[in-house]
């Protein structure tokens, strides 16, 4: 290891996030230096399309000089107050509003954290604090879903359903339960229709609502679509039926809109294009396009009602981050959802995300593809063993990861998933950048068909993707 060069400095340094840090020890990392546009340059000087916007929240690019200052001007005015004991923001009371006005369905408060994780594991100590305040101690148990990311604290981490985010960390925690995954192409049996999976989905929730025994069953929480999970959409009527079971029991739904929110599903809020009625929502990412750590949920009026009786009681409601509020992530998180506003994001979105959804489907004809998937703007192409049993490739080839890594090669960024390759760009991406991001996953991909051919895990029959 050469200790001198940032890529030795990082390794003595750093410890990663999501990183085999033992590989990291000999690869080392890709260093970032600058961004322009939806394009990121590393420290040699090359170039990469950023096809996963950073991780789901560069929304608006990597050199959006408002939000720069945004931040410089606030910081000059108020760099830091807080909002415990009665103290508030100006800046922090014009966030609050903006996005009230701009909620899927009625809301009544927002509270405010520094990241999504933070937010859902606020969302969890509200919803015990409410049963408790509503007089109903046993309520506590919170359902998730298999595959579900909801964050790494530990109260979040145990509600993301993905097994290396419990394993050796000793979670989940008391309380938390995990049902199935809604993903019709895995889970969905031979002939059996969509609505119909998502009929069994709801059936099997309600089977486990009544064995754990409904007034122990406080919320469910759920992604309108599900991101770090593989991007997975909800079957058709699936939201409705579930909807309907939680009302019968009296269970909250929260809606977790950390990916989904502030534009990327073409809508607002992926609440709105699947029609969710949540009664509370987290959010995070897009609020400040990633310019700054900020994330708000936000709570309906009944919910709020027992949080003021409740606090009454005790004398204080004893929860809240130093930077909950914060004067300078509330600025550029205002000034993200003005610029969201006065570009036209969502239009563009709208107008611009059938060329990537076409442009991704194309690919559902590849010999190494199983299934493509996609709303808006984001979207994911499943690679597969075999097409016809829709076998998965052993993960101990790392086939997802492999390509990605062709990928920065042919200068692309994206995130795999398992064998999943994500697709999130910024949401100012441009019709010809979409086009380049589908030309350089391509070559990553045959240069994918190239080392499974080479190592003997897929025939030497398998044609090349006929154009
Ligand atoms: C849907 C969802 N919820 C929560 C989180 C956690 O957010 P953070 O990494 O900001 O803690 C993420 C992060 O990817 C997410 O995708």
């Amino acid at each position: 290891m050469n200790k001198t060069n940032s890529a030795g400095r990082d390794i003595a340094s750093t410890l990663h996030p999501y990183t085999n840090l033992k590989v990291h020890e000999t690869d080392g990392p890709l260093v970032i230096t600058e961004g322009e546009g939806v394009y990121v340059r590393d420290e040699n000087g090359k170039t990469y399309l950023e096809g996963l916007a950073g991780l789901w929240n560069a929304s608006l690019g990597f050199s959006e000089r408002r939000l720069a200052e945004a931040a410089y001007r606030q910081m000059l005015k108020l760099p830091f107050y807080h909002t415990f004991a009665h103290k508030a923001v100006d800046i922090g009371i014009e966030l609050a509003e903006k996005l009230l006005s701009i909620a899927p369905v009625p809301m009544s408060k927002v509270f405010f954290v520094n990241s999504g994780s933070e937010a859902n594991d606020t969302v969890v100590k509200l919803v015990w604090y409410y049963n408790n305040a509503v007089g109903r101690p046993k309520k506590k148990k919170i359902i998730s879903r298999a595959k579900a990311y909801h964050g790494v604290t530990v109260a979040s981490a145990s509600l993301t359903g993905l097994p290396n985010n419990h394993r050796d960390f000793d979670l989940p925690i008391a309380n938390i339960l995990h049902v199935e995954c809604p993903h019709f192409y895995r889970f969905g049996k031979p002939g059996e229709t969509e609505e119909a999976f998502a009929g069994r989905m709801a059936d099997s929730l309600e089977q486990r609502i009544l064995s754990e025994g409904p007034d122990t069953v406080a919320a469910l929480i759920a992604e309108p679509v599900m991101g770090a999970g593989g991007v997975l959409l909800p079957p058709a009527t699936y939201f409705d039926k579930i909807q309907s079971v939680l009302k019968k029991y009296d269970i909250l739904f929260i809606a977790d809109e950390v990916i989904c929110g502030f534009g990327r599903t073409g809508e607002m809020w992926g609440s709105t294009t699947y029609d969710l009625k949540p009664d509370m929502i987290t959010t995070a990412k897009g609020l400040s396009a990633g310019y700054l750590p900020i994330g708000a949920v936000m709570i309906s009026e009944a919910i709020y009602d027992a949080l003021v009786k409740q606090s009454e009681k005790i004398g204080v409601f004893s929860h809240g981050f130093t930077y909950t509020g914060h004067p300078v992530t509330s600025a550029v998180a205002l000034e993200t959802l003005n610029i969201y506003e006065r570009d036209g994001i969502l239009s563009h979105v709208r107008s611009i995300s059938p060329r990537m959804q076409a442009g991704l489907r194309r690919f559902a004809e590849h010999p190494l593809v199983g299934e493509v998937r996609g709303v808006g703007l984001v979207g994911a192409v499943e690679l597969v063993a075999d097409k016809a049993t829709r076998a998965s490739f052993d993960p101990a080839h790392a086939v997802g990861p492999y390509l990605v890594k062709r990928g920065h090669h042919h200068g692309l960024i994206l995130r795999a998933l398992g064998d999943s390759i994500a697709f999130c760009p910024p949401l100012i991406i441009n019709e010809a950048e979409i086009d380049l991001m589908l030309e350089r996953f391509e070559l990553a991909l045959e240069d994918t068909v190239t080392m499974l051919r080479e190592r003997g895990l897929i025939p030497n029959a398998v044609p090349v993707f006929a154009k």
